[in-house]
């Protein structure tokens, strides 16, 4: 196959930064996807609807001319997030889900959850008015190998929220390991998960192994051959709780190449590409486009979009640095070679 065609995807789970940031990578997105969950954690983080309505507006005027691109918009939960919160979120329209971060396991949560159960009347209005829970799925005690921690979260924390508030709509972003594919897979109705590139494609040697390379690192982090095989599975199994969220997060390069690197990787350039590599590589090339293009928005209960893109097997060089504000970005495969590329006119 050289040429593959797709409904437009959606990303379901995407960093977007803000001013000069969000300006630099909008359009990478924009060109291959119709719509993004856009991620909370700005500083400070977005917690209300005003908030929200402000940054989607501030989104939308960083679009490039003619560009079509609708962000999805997400509250950060807190340990004060109110229920009557909640009620002005559904009612504005334009918040898709609440975004939990446990305190502190990634970029920007120190504003995050201390103790879910405190939620347990907000998350009980969201299952009330069917607005979904995205969930960082990582416990963040420190005696808790790093590696250990989605797995722990789900004995912990995860299964239990999902038996508390059955009719709660659950997404484990970002599973990164088969543990976490298999809770999704046996879990109640109601729960699904998102799975980046970057878990498809690489594991922790790519991190770790002939040197350490800190644009690989991203939380959670890469894990081991056996987690890859079980997400690559369930990726491309047809089944409808698994689908496409990159997780692109953009860090300024010198905020990575340093003593002590952010976490992130930035995809948004080959967001649908490097889902091609996988998905190829794996002989299943045809089970794209569900979990690409219908199986988020089926879930989310929005419209499949009715427009297509394009993809071709024309191999293309990944720039080693894009502009960034004042800055530039080191994107994932920097000065390497996909095989895929979006068609020209693919582009909006
Ligand atoms: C994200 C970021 O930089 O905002 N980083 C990451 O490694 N994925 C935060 C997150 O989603 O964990
Ligand atoms: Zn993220």
């Amino acid at each position: 196959m050289t040429r593959l065609t797709l409904t437009r995807p959606d990303d379901w789970h995407l960093h977007l930064r803000d001013s000069a940031a969000l300006a630099a990578v909008l359009p990478h997105t924009a060109a291959r996807f119709a719509r993004a969950i856009v991620m909370p954690n700005l500083k400070p983080p977005v917690t209300t609807t005003d908030q929200a309505a402000a940054y989607r507006a501030r989104i939308l005027a960083a679009l490039p001319t003619g560009a079509r691109f609708e962000p999805l918009m997400t509250l950060y939960l807190t340990d004060r997030t109110s229920a009557a919160e909640i009620e002005r979120a559904k009612a504005s329209g334009i918040v898709h889900g609440c975004k939990l971060y446990p305190a502190g396991a990634t970029t920007h949560s120190d504003a995050g959850v201390t103790d879910l159960r405190k939620l347990d009347d907000t998350l009980a209005r969201m299952a009330d008015l069917g607005l979904p829970l995205q969930v960082h799925g990582e416990v963040t005690d420190a005696e808790v190998d790093i590696f250990d921690r989605e797995a722990r979260f789900i004995d912990t924390v995860l299964a239990p929220l999902v038996d508390r508030i059955p009719r709660l709509r659950v997404v484990f972003e970002h599973i990164t390991t088969r543990a976490a594919s298999e809770f999704v897979r046996a879990a109640r109705d109601g729960v699904a998960a998102t799975i980046t590139p970057q878990h498809l494609l690489l594991t922790r040697n790519a991190l770790l192994a002939g040197g350490i390379r800190p644009h690989l690192y991203c939380l959670p982090i890469l894990k081991t051959e056996i987690d890859r095989r079980a997400l690559i599975e369930a990726a491309t199994s047809g089944n409808p709780r698994y689908f496409l969220g990159t997780d692109s997060a953009p860090h300024a390069r010198h905020t990575k190449e340093t003593a002590c690197g952010c976490a992130g990787i930035y995809s948004a350039h080959a967001g649908i590409e490097l889902y091609a590599e996988a998905f190829e590589a794996a002989g299943a090339l045809p089970k794209l486009e569900a979990f690409a293009s219908h199986f988020g928005p089926d879930w989310y209960g929005l419209p499949r979009n009715r427009d297509a893109i394009a993809l071709v097997k024309t191999p293309w060089t990944v720039p080693a640095d894009y502009p960034f504000g004042a800055d530039t970005i080191v994107p994932w495969f920097a000065g390497e070679s996909l095989r895929w590329q979006l068609a020209a006119e693919s582009g909006q």
